[in-house]
């Protein structure tokens, strides 16, 4: 779990400034899809997430992290918003109140998972989910907010891939496939893939472990199962996709880690190298049992997750800076204009702009240090001259001709030199 601070304290993780930014844009662009904003508590009832991620899948079986309240139920850290977002739905009877509903979430989720760079225990998603439309184009509109999130944040080089999981029709018959194939290699599978075979075939495919992968990379293509309806629905889904001009990748190997899903699923991977091995920037994908089987009404539903956490890494090693230096510098030539120096501070600051003053005092030179590494655009100095005067010089930092200023017009000369010419 990590500490996020402000500038280049926060070492390995991105400023938090970068954060901000990337939550900033979010907020915009999901607002601009009509997506609200929901916050739920960070902690559930453990069955929601049995009974959702489900009980066989790594999430669920080991990365919990579950204990006992003061009253003996057992509650978990939330490590996904899908199942606490379908939880709220339900809770509050949202489909009887409006058939099509869009919301987003920003927030940490938590997985006791082996810590690597970009792979934390306490990381944040910024995740969204839509209820009430089974329509591929609900689908695309969601594959599409992605896409627009990360073209807004100047991100390249993430190809996102797509793959259909089917239905409660078409997927028994891929499974018992699937099982045949997996009884054949039976012995070489890890103990929790020959368990997962019995419980949980489809889990064997998200399995970590080398051997299993490489038997799961020669199953049967679940794609070649897909019954009409689902593979329509698929069909369109990419056409919609075409339409749009968003590119894609089909892939049939990916399962995603969790059981929910139905139809459509994607992830978003990032080809580079700040990530390692964890490249996986985002994914999604359609669960329209849900709802019903967590014991609300009959919802079909689609959304996706993004880790924040590795967004601000990919940020970060692309060298952006977010966060802009203070406008002015305010120094204090000598004591007896300490206050007058102070209160101008404070209402250069209620005129909107950005201001450092060292609440240290201390000498003028040390004061011009300090607003050196502040990187303020201008200094002002005020002392006995500029307090009987009532004018001052703002100094460029960058260099130049200081521009004399009367005491009253600070905030407006400071725009008017920030202007473009
Ligand atoms: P997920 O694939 O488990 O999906 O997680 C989504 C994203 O969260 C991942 O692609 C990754 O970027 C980030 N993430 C996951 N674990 C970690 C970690 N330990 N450290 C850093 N980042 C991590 C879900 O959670 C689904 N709820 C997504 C969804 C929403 N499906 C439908 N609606």
């Amino acid at each position: 779990m990590n500490d996020l601070l402000p500038g280049e304290l926060g070492g390995e993780m991105a400023p938090v400034e970068t954060w901000q930014h990337v939550e900033r844009t979010t907020r915009e662009l999901f607002s601009r899809f009509g997506y609200g904003e929901i916050r739920t508590p960070t902690l559930e009832d453990t069955a929601l997430f049995v009974r959702s991620v489900g009980e066989e899948t790594d999430i669920v079986g080991k990365e919990m992290y579950t204990f006992d309240d003061k009253a003996g139920r057992s509650l978990s850290l939330r490590p996904e918003g899908t199942a606490p977002a379908a939880r709220a739905y339900i809770e509050h009877a949202v489909s009887n109140q409006e058939p099509l509903t869009r919301w987003y979430y920003i927030g940490p989720m938590f997985r006791y998972e082996r810590m690597k760079t970009g792979r934390y225990r306490q990381f944040f998603q910024i995740g969204a989910e839509a209820y009430g439309s089974k329509e591929p184009a609900q689908d695309v509109e969601v594959m599409d907010m992605v896409v627009q999130l990360l073209e807004a944040l100047g991100l390249q080089d993430i190809s996102l891939n797509i793959n259909s999981l089917g239905d409660e029709a078409c997927r028994p018959a891929y499974q018992q496939k699937l099982v045949e194939h997996l009884t054949a290699h039976r012995a070489e599978l890890c103990e929790d893939c020959q368990r997962r075979l019995e419980r949980n075939p489809l889990r064997v495919l998200d399995c970590k472990n080398e051997k299993c992968q490489a038997i799961a990379r020669a199953a049967p293509d679940i794609l070649q199962f897909l019954c009409e309806p689902c593979k329509a629905h698929f069909d369109e889904v990419k056409r919609k996709l075409d339409a749009l001009g968003v590119r894609y990748v089909i892939n049939p190997q990916m399962v995603r880690g969790l059981d929910y899903y139905t139809r459509t699923t994607f992830e978003f991977i990032a080809a580079h190298p700040a990530l390692g091995t964890a490249s996986t920037v985002g994914g999604g994908g359609r669960y329209d049992k849900l709802v019903k089987s967590l014991g609300g009404p009959d919802v079909p539903a689609v959304g996706f997750g993004l880790g924040l956490d590795r967004l601000t890494l990919l940020l970060k090693e692309g060298g952006q800076q977010y966060g802009a230096p203070p406008d002015v510098f305010i120094a204090v030539a000598d004591e007896g204009s300490a206050d007058e120096a102070f209160a101008l501070a404070s209402r250069l600051r209620r005129e909107g702009l950005k201001v450092e003053f060292d609440t240290r005092g201390g000498s003028l030179r040390s004061q011009m240090k300090r607003a050196d590494k502040t990187r303020a655009r201008f200094t002002l100095v005020l002392g006995q001259a500029e307090r009987e005067s009532g004018k001052a010089q703002l100094k460029p930092m960058a260099g130049g001709e200081p521009i004399p200023v009367a005491l009253g017009e600070v905030a407006q000369a400071v725009r008017a030199a920030a202007a473009p010419r």
